[in-house]
């Protein structure tokens, strides 16, 4: 295959989104929207990718660093118009130029690399775009094209007439072109239109004028191509996003017991028969082994949970919890910075913060290692099959030895030995009886005192 540069569109902020925040950096998954984009392109090992950027620009910068190389647009004057601005950048690149919208994010890198094989194919195209079928064709440009593919025409829908409306085929935006011809096109793409701007789309025209055929590529998935240019187009792309990684999670061999509850970031990993049940929420950085279950309402994030492990309902581990191979977590259970070694269990009400656990250790129902003095966090180390009763405050720094047990209800700010047993807690004071005579008193009193007011 030919080199590849990439040239993504952001120099629109995105003004119906109403954000203080550029359009392509707005999350889909946990993820900056433009992220998932240039990830996809990457499979294509493009030479270089070329970012136009504008308003906000800054923010965009800040958010891809040095990954990308950028062309500043000012002001934004259309599509055409900003894809001219990589001219700089992508001189005396002889190679194809796949160009991609920031605000259409999930396009597929097996659907980019049937652009460039068209752009490729014997009747030559000058220009291969991406077509699709919305379900509703919205405010998308139309391409007017035969039943070969070959377009006639592409027309914005502000500019198109009512037969041209009547059109299902969508512009999604990404196109394919020649680097070598590219900027010759753009030069020529004026601005005499409904919105007075310089559309990229009248390459194509441009092309056809010269007697040059284009090609349209259709995408079957609609979803793939939509284009996020509202709050609710967000929603919606989040929406879709969520239902691709449901039926690859699935597919993965993992049971969902109700995966329209399920909601995953878009790194997570989830191994072969793992379950996972209804109302269950994936942060950034959450990978879950062959076998291990995931119970109703527990949100994970930047945790990693071992083969075989149970978590939940209603448990929460935050970054840094790791649960080794068979470990159990209960319900309104918390772990931070926390690894609970194999086979060990917090059944209930706990939390586990900068600790480790040792493997076959039992944790007591509200057992809380007090990790944080109010100025510095402090580790809590529990030895292997040691026990802690329930309600014990380990206040850290603190170890507990192997095969220890601490008592219910302790608050151990000392270390312990190895097969210990501590307990702290006031001695018992016992007073058989007292409580009957103190009822029987009391009881007295009260009579007397209704027989005085009458
Ligand atoms: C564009 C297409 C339309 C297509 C639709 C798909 C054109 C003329 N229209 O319309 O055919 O159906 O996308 O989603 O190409 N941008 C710049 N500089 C500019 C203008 C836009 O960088 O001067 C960037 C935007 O930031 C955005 C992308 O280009 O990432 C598309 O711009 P947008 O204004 O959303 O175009 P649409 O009206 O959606
Ligand atoms: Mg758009």
């Amino acid at each position: 295959m030919k080199n590849v540069a990439t040239v993504i569109l952001a120099a629109g902020k995105g003004t119906r989104l109403k954000s203080g925040l550029h359009k392509v950096l707005h999350p889909v998954a946990g993820r900056a929207m433009i992220l998932h984009l240039i990830d996809e392109a990457a499979q294509l090992q493009p030479e270089k990718t070329v970012v136009i950027v504008g308003e906000y620009r800054d923010q965009v910068q800040d958010a891809l660093g040095g990954q990308v190389e950028y062309a500043v647009q000012e002001p934004q004057l259309g599509t055409g118009h900003a894809v001219q601005q990589a001219s700089g950048a992508l001189n005396g690149f002889e190679g194809d130029v796949l160009i991609l919208y920031g605000d259409v994010p999930f396009v597929k890198a097996e659907t980019m690399r049937s652009m460039l094989d068209r752009l490729h194919a014997a009747d030559a195209p000058a220009v291969v775009v991406l077509g699709f079928r919305p379900p509703d064709t919205l405010r998308y440009g139309r391409v007017i094209a035969d039943k070969f593919g070959r377009i006639e025409k592409m027309v914005e829908h502000k500019d198109a007439n009512e037969a041209e409306r009547a059109c299902t085929l969508c512009n999604s935006g990404v196109m394919a072109v020649k680097g070598s011809e590219l900027f010759e096109l753009l030069a020529r793409v004026g601005n005499t239109n409904a919105q007075g701007e310089y559309y990229l789309t009248d390459i194509v025209n441009l092309a056809a004028a010269d007697g040059r055929n284009s090609a349209v590529v259709e995408c079957e998935d609609h979803r793939e191509v939509t284009g996020v240019n509202s709050r609710a187009e967000l929603a919606a792309a989040e929406r879709e996003w969520q239902e691709f990684k449901r039926a690859e999670v699935m597919d993965g061999g993992a049971t969902l017991k109700a995966p329209e509850t399920v909601f995953f970031s878009w790194d997570t990993e989830i191994g072969e028969d793992v379950t996972i049940e209804q109302n269950v929420v994936f942060g950034p950085g959450a990978k879950v082994a062959n076998g291990a279950t995931i119970r109703a309402f527990s949100h994970l994030e930047g945790a990693t949970v071992g083969e075989g492990c149970e978590v939940g309902p209603f448990a929460r581990l935050r970054p840094g919890a790791v649960m080794e191979k068979g470990a159990k977590v209960g319900n309104f259970v918390e772990m931070k910075k926390a690894v609970l070694g194999e086979g060990a269990k917090a059944n209930h009400l706990t939390y586990l913060g900068d600790a480790t656990v040792g493997a076959g250790a039992n944790i007591g129902a509200g057992t809380i290692t007090c990790n944080y003095d109010g100025y510095f966090k402090h580790k809590t180390e529990i030895g292997e099959r040691a026990f802690i009763g329930s309600n014990s405050a380990l206040i850290a720094p603190v170890r507990i030895g192997a095969d220890a047990i601490v008592a219910a209800g302790s608050a151990v700010s000392r270390d312990v030995a190895d097969g210990e047993m501590r307990m702290v807690r006031a001695e018992q004071l016992v007073k058989p009886g007292w409580a009957d005579r103190f009822h029987d008193a009391m009881k007295r009193k009260k009579e007397a005192a209704k027989r005085g007011g009458e």
